[in-house]
């Protein structure tokens, strides 16, 4: 989990290492030491397509903000997202793999549900990049041993291999080779591996020292995660985010409206207090009191039809599906005010307690029968889209993202 050779290494090795390697066949050891993390990433950050990927042929949204003007600001862009990116591994054979006693859920049953209910993805970060997509949702806890951040998603431990820190690895990386684009992570605490666990003291000690910018933060966040003086609590433009990380922070530091004196963690803070659950209806939140900018924030991600919880899946896509519309056709029109706020529509949605269960794969790809004829609410979501060709929508979540495969494509209006 720890890797204290490779946080010894300096920011600088680590931008030296491409021209390291083209200049001596023997990797150095800071080449070697990238090549650990990254492998240690691997079950959440995912593997690439092809590692000599030729990236404009294979992958044509690789650097699809290098033909945006710096002026642009972030909000005013169509930004593909994936909801949970972290359980693109999340299998039920990495579920019985995980000891139990390191798996169970917060003050749970002790087993965690089957493997589908956490799983929202298929393809890792690495792949989503490299197709496009600039939104990552990661959810984090302290890890059992209580040592580092792993990533959780509701009472799942996905990866005892990799943390907090590896994956950040995983993005400096991309970032480094793609220096005209930007990324959003949002990082939001998602309860605790053990009983009781909270977001205490230690727990952010853990989230200051990954992302912070003091001095006890990490090297190569001081140098990928935008911050900077009167920084906080600003989306601002895409020039000013080429390269770098922009923080969203879906959860509550003390110190979190302190100013400008460096203390705390740079980004855009979405409390969770200001965030209403399973809203069906989308949401304004607003991150900086003082300049009134805020977000509007569809997130109704488990439907409720009727009273019971027999309804169908079809029935449950177009909820989904409404909602989603109705959102997207907001930061569509949108003017003034809204026209320059953040817009992120979630396309991903559950509803794993009906019965027959409607399990995050089925509500975006359907069920494969004729249940549901026209598929999930990705498909559904691409024929809107191809309707709104040309619209302003901004950032749109969505589960299992490589299906269709024109999705990303559809959400940057091609
Ligand atoms: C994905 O999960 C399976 C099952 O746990 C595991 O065997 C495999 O190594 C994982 N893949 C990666 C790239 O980590
Ligand atoms: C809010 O925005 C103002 C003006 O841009 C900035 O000076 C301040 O640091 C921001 N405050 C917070 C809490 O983000
Ligand atoms: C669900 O169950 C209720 C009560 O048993 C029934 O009235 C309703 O028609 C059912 N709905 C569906 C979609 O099956
Ligand atoms: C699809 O949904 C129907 C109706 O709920 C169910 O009977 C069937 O088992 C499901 N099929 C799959 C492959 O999930």
């Amino acid at each position: 989990m720890r890797h204290p050779l490779v946080f010894a290494i300096s920011c600088a090795a680590a931008s030296t290492l491409v021209a390291a390697r083209e200049s001596s066949g023997e990797p150095t050891l800071g080449e070697l030491a990238l090549q650990k993390v990254l492998g240690d990433s691997r079950e959440i950050f995912g593997v690439y397509d092809d590692e000599d990927e030729d990236e404009e042929g294979e992958h044509p949204y690789a650097n699809w903000m290098s033909r945006v003007p710096d002026s642009t600001p972030l909000a005013h862009l169509n930004i593909p997202g994936v909801h949970d990116a972290a359980t693109w591994n999340y299998s039920q054979a990495t579920q019985d793999m995980l000891a139990p006693g390191v798996a169970r859920c917060s003050g749970g049953s002790g087993r965690p549900a089957p493997a589908q209910v956490y799983r929202t993805q298929r393809r890792g970060a690495a792949a989503a990049l490299d197709a496009g997509v600039r939104f990552f949702d990661l959810r984090f806890a302290a890890d059992a041993l209580g040592q580092g951040l792993a990533f959780w998603h509701g009472g799942a431990l996905l990866s005892a291999a990799a943390d907090v820190d590896d994956v950040l690895f995983g993005f400096y990386a991309w970032l480094e080779r793609h220096p005209s684009e930007s990324v959003l992570l949002s990082f939001q605490y998602e309860g605790g591996t053990r009983e009781g666990a909270e977001f205490d003291g230690e727990v952010k000690g853990r989230l200051k020292r990954a992302l912070g910018e003091g001095e006890e933060g990490s090297g190569g966040a001081r140098r990928f995660v935008r911050r900077g003086g009167g920084d906080k609590g600003r989306l601002g433009t895409l020039g000013e985010s080429r390269g770098k990380i922009v923080l969203l922070k879906r959860f509550d530091m003390e110190d979190e409206d302190e100013g400008e004196d460096g203390e705390g963690l740079p980004g855009l803070h979405l409390s969770p207090a200001k965030w209403p659950d399973n809203n069906p209806d989308g949401f304004e939140l607003v991150y900086n009191a003082t300049s009134g900018e805020r977000a509007f924030i569809e997130d109704y991600y488990e439907p409720t039809i009727g009273s019971g919880s027999n309804s169908s899946v079809a029935e449950n896509v177009r909820a989904k599906m409404e909602a989603v519309k109705a959102h997207l056709e907001i930061a569509a029109a949108a003017t003034g005010v809204a026209r320059d706020s953040l817009f992120i529509t979630f396309a991903s949605g559950e509803h794993n307690d009906n019965n027959p269960p409607v399990f995050p794969q089925t509500m975006a790809l359907g069920n494969g029968t004729e249940v549901t004829p026209d598929g999930g609410v990705n498909h559904h979501l691409a024929t809107l889209l191809r309707e709104m060709r040309g619209s302003r929508l901004g950032v749109v979540v969505v589960d299992f993202f490589d299906e269709p495969a024109d999705l990303v494509g559809l959400i940057l209006g091609s």
